[in-house]
């Protein structure tokens, strides 16, 4: 058997060109830093820029990475929404700290962050599922994430079935769907550069505040 293989992609490379993160710019709250490169990533109409890989791993440390949407990004840390019982939901039941990146490559950056993770309050994934549009409702209620399915039409028949059920009344969240929230406990920011100079800020949670500390590219 013959894969194809673009032979130019090895040779395939961006040059960065964009100005720097300094020291001083960057300032010593790396949330507030988060929130603008958020905002410049949205200003710049990047398609989602509030999908990130979410790596989790298993009790016995192997790895799985997937993409899911960042919903919300506060003091306590980062909140994305799953089924409980999906591949991922059972990793951080049994391992609970994550990593994830998000990527806005038109600005040439990226962001990691590392933490322990936790279920949200329930009252808080009843607010985000109350507010999620009514097909993404009984999609998530119907569909058993991360599960082998016979085909298609399984998911179908469930999908109309859950529809029937609550048909002419407000979908109830289910157990097995939520939040989690991802402490901060490392964030790094990167920035492309010229030359492969890129510029890595890391920010450590101390007792009182943030460590900063530069990173070689
Ligand atoms: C752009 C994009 C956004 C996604 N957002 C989510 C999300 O917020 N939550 C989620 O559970 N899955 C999301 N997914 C699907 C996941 O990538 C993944 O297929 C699913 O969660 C099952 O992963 P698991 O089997 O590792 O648990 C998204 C996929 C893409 C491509």
């Amino acid at each position: 058997m013959v894969f194809f293989v673009d032979p130019e992609l090895a040779r395939m490379r961006e040059e960065y060109a964009q100005s720097g993160l300094h020291e001083t710019t960057a300032g010593n709250d790396p949330f507030v830093l988060f929130a603008k490169w958020l905002s410049d990533a949205v200003a710049a109409g990047i398609v989602e820029p509030n999908a990130m890989a979410l790596a989790t791993a298993s009790a016995d440390g192997k790895p799985s990475v997937r993409i899911v949407l960042l919903k919300g990004f506060d003091l306590a840390g980062a909140v994305f929404y799953t089924n409980y019982d999906s591949r991922k939901g059972r990793e951080l039941e049994a391992n609970p700290h994550a990593a994830a990146v998000m990527l806005w490559h038109p600005l040439q950056r990226q962001v990691r962050i590392e933490g322990a993770v936790s279920r949200v309050d329930p009252a808080e994934s009843d607010d985000y599922f109350a507010d999620r549009p009514r097909g993404s409702q009984l999609g998530a209620v119907s569909s058993p994430q991360s599960q082998v399915v016979s085909g298609r039409s399984e998911l179908e028949v469930h999908f109309d079935r859950v529809e029937s059920h609550f048909a002419g009344r407000s979908v109830e969240r289910p157990e097995h769907w939520g939040g989690y929230r991802m402490e901060i406990h490392t964030i790094e920011f990167w920035q492309g550069r010229q030359n492969r100079m890129h510029d890595r800020l890391l920010f450590e949670r101390n007792p009182t505040g943030w460590d900063v500390e530069r990173l070689a590219p």
